[in-house]
């Protein structure tokens, strides 16, 4: 009986076995045969290509919106060049739209298509590391390692002899990171639709904050109710496309607030870091501690312990939108 069971377990234990063997026999016979007539295709070296291609970032600020910090954490570190304001030539007190060029300042624009298409083109250059013209001593200063062959060139030639240093510097980068004021979110997604090495990192900060920092710098003309009218309007456009950027460009387009980044910022950092695929190492890490450490909390949130109301009382007439949009309280 007891054999006769134990005869049968055999037999199933054996067909099952070499069933399996069979099987997984013809799996490995149909994956040589499928490799053996397998093409090279067109994805596949797509892919190859992409991982050894470069990382274009485009860091998308408001002016006194913490891009300064932002753009140390993201251009001073390996492997990566710095394009320091690339477009501040270009228009000083203005920003880009497809067709027009608008003032930074005041709610006004004035029809342009020559302006905006000559930016981007510029844009475009600089990431192909052809980088040149009036915003070279700026970019040398605030560049950081990425520019010190150009800067001891610089240091006994003339500047145009030293080009070389930029170009070889940057061609040898795998991130090339430039901080950008003076566009906005429709020249992004024009942008995003044509390079697709380009990722795009939109830094928000308090419309408040920005504007308290503007003031206390001169820079609210022709006075701080229009300067805050114009900056609601700007952010709050850019803020409605960034929405829908953000879901078409999944992967290249990344929304974060300065207010987080000052509360957190090696938590933040590393964000970025990952969303750029950037290898970020202990010394980078370093860096952002020591970057945040002169308390960039304050300096964030140095509006909210100052409270100047009406400021922002200018500001909360024509940020409503713009704070419903962006999640940044209508009352403080
Ligand atoms: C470099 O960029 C400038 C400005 O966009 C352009 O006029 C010039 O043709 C470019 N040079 C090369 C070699 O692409
Ligand atoms: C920065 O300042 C805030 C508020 O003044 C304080 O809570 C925080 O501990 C400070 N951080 C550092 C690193 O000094
Ligand atoms: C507060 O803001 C208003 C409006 O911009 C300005 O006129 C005033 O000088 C500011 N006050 C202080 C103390 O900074």
């Amino acid at each position: 009986m007891y054999q006769l069971k134990y005869n049968i377990i055999r037999r199933g234990l054996i067909l099952s076995i070499s069933s399996i063997v069979i099987y997984l026999l013809w799996i490995y016979c149909s994956y040589i045969r499928d490799s053996w007539y397998r093409l090279p295709n067109r994805a596949s070296i797509q892919m190859t290509d992409q991982s050894t291609k470069r990382t274009d970032v485009l860091l998308f600020a408001y002016m006194r919106g913490g891009s300064t910090v932002v753009g140390h954490i993201l251009g001073h570190v390996s492997n990566t060049f710095y394009i320091y304001e690339p477009l501040l030539h270009e228009s000083v007190i203005g920003y880009f739209l497809a067709d027009k060029v608008c003032s930074i300042q005041k709610d006004e624009c004035r029809y342009s298509i020559e302006e905006p298409s000559r930016a981007i083109r510029l844009l475009k250059q600089n990431y192909l590391c052809n980088i040149s013209g009036p915003g070279l001593p700026l970019m040398r200063d605030k560049g950081g390692p990425s520019w010190q062959d150009f800067a001891k060139c610089t240091a006994t030639k003339a500047s145009t002899e030293c080009e070389k240093a930029i170009k070889d510097n940057c061609q040898k980068s795998t991130f090339r990171v430039s901080k950008v004021l003076r566009l906005s979110m429709r020249m992004i997604g024009q942008l995003l639709e044509d390079m697709d090495t380009l990722k795009v990192i939109f830094l928000l900060r308090d419309p408040r904050g920005i504007m308290a920092s503007r003031q206390t710098m001169g820079m609210t003309f022709p006075d701080s109710e229009t300067a805050s009218e114009s900056l609601c309007k700007k952010m709050y456009v850019d803020c409605s496309l960034a929405n829908l950027l953000e879901k078409t460009y999944k992967k290249r387009f990344l929304k974060i607030k300065y207010e987080d980044i000052a509360d957190r910022p090696i938590e933040n950092a590393k964000r970025m870091y990952d969303f750029m695929n950037y290898p970020y190492t202990k010394h980078d890490i370093e860096m952002v501690f020591s970057l945040t450490q002169g308390n960039a909390t304050k300096r964030a949130k140095h509006w909210l312990q100052e409270k100047n109301t009406t400021l922002i009382e200018y500001v909360n007439k024509y940020c409503e939108q713009t704070f419903e949009i962006t999640g940044y309280p209508l009352r403080v």
